[in-house]
């Protein structure tokens, strides 16, 4: 029998827990995840968020745990994209008389556009509070984190800052807080997270940042993973360091080969790196998987992208990172293009291209050597980038 917990008194995680769920629109979630949703019960009695369809069921026998379903006054919606508003019409079902509470005007548009234009809402903006008897729910829009709905809603009585995506992580697990996972292995998923689906949004998560400051946060509770509870001053922190647009002094090297030769120069372009202190990771495209490559790519001013000519383009792997990498759009970043070619520099110069198209600087343009590397190609590879860190040490930081 499906069980709630108690998170503060009298405020539940009903959520669902998905073991194997693999694949989150081409994140590779390998860790599966959770659809948070969270009772609250006062005089009035309000749900935040549901989960993703499948997991009506289970909510709906959560909520039972503690209420009758039929009780519920308000169904607090912060965002509307399906893995937490899925269940919404599940529930109207099991309480017809709930009113849905969502931003204003997006979260209303999207909730309509997918469930109906006669869903019961009371759409709400930044400074509403919606009222609960001992308790009172404030709403912060947060625009574009990572949808234009966004909103988070912070309850002062149990200093509950409810964040939906915002902090969260695809982590499945049978536990609710981050001491009892561990925060290594929470940021890890933190971290891939904000990666994957927040980072285009930095400006936006640095304002949102700041309407949250001097907030009182006992617990944040996200719509995925764990509730940061003796962590919450170092997931903020690591939300300010994400989102500031000044990376670390850290290196990616990402490459696919057809005959070693791109991969040697990969190779080269990694050992520069560590002799000129710079930490780095050198990742195959063959073997890495581009969601799991964006966490490295996040904190690191130096991303190099290796390709080789494959009938005069480049590879496809290589041009999928990079597509996916345009998507992302890292900011205030050095790129490094680099690759082989038998008859046509038309893999790496498209690499080059392609960076540059991202906003990528790219001081050293295309690094391209023709047929297979020797000890002299190798040289020129290193020397060109070991000559670019250290000249980016006297220089001054990205703009
Ligand atoms: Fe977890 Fe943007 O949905």
């Amino acid at each position: 029998m499906l069980k709630a917990i108690e998170i503060s008194a009298d405020v539940y995680w009903v959520g669902g827990v998905d073991w194997n769920e693999r694949n989150f629109h081409g994140y590779t979630t390998e860790r599966g995840t959770t659809y948070n949703a969270y009772l609250i019960v006062d005089e009035k009695i309000a749900l935040i968020d549901t989960c993703k369809a499948p997991f009506a069921e289970d909510l709906i026998a959560r909520i039972a745990d503690i209420v009758d379903p039929a009780s519920i006054d308000y169904l607090v919606s912060l965002h509307g994209e399906m893995d937490h508003s899925g269940s919404l019409p599940a529930l109207l079902d099991v309480a017809p008389g709930a009113t849905v509470v969502t931003g204003a005007p997006k979260g209303a548009d999207i909730l309509r556009a997918h469930y109906g234009d006669d869903l019961p809402v009371q759409a709400v903006k930044t400074g509403d509070v919606l009222d609960l008897g001992k308790r009172s729910l404030s709403f912060v829009q947060t625009p574009m984190v990572h949808w234009p709905d966004n909103m988070v809603a912070y309850d002062a009585f149990d200093r509950i800052l409810f964040s939906n995506d915002a902090f969260g992580q695809h982590l499945a697990t049978s536990k609710r807080f981050d001491d009892e996972v561990g925060l290594p292995e929470v940021l890890v998923q933190a971290q891939k997270y904000y990666a994957n689906i927040v980072m285009p949004y930095g400006r936006q998560v640095a304002k949102a940042l700041g309407a949250l400051e001097g907030l009182d946060i006992a617990l944040i509770a996200p719509a995925h993973g764990v509730i940061w509870r003796s962590h919450v001053a170092e997931i903020l922190e690591a939300y300010r360091a994400w989102s500031s647009g000044d990376p670390e002094d850290r290196a990616v090297v990402v490459y696919d080969s057809m005959w070693h030769t791109t991969e040697a120069m990969a190779r080269e372009v990694a050992e520069a790196f560590v002799e000129c202190g710079v930490p780095v990771k050198l990742l195959d495209l063959k073997v890495n998987h581009i969601s799991d490559i964006m966490s490295d790519v996040l904190p690191a001013k130096y991303v190099a992208v290796g390709s080789p000519t494959l009938n005069m383009t480049m590879m496809p792997t290589v041009a999928g990172f990079l597509c996916y990498l345009r998507g992302l759009a890292p900011k205030n970043r050095i790129g490094l293009a680099f690759g082989s070619y038998g008859w046509a520099p038309a893999g790496p110069n498209e690499v080059a291209e392609a960076l540059e198209k991202s906003g990528f600087s790219l001081p050293l343009g295309a690094l391209t050597r023709q047929w297979v590397e020797d000890d002299e190609g190798l040289s020129f590879v290193h020397d060109a980038v070991v000559g670019l860190v250290r000249g980016q040490g006297d220089e001054e930081p990205l703009a």
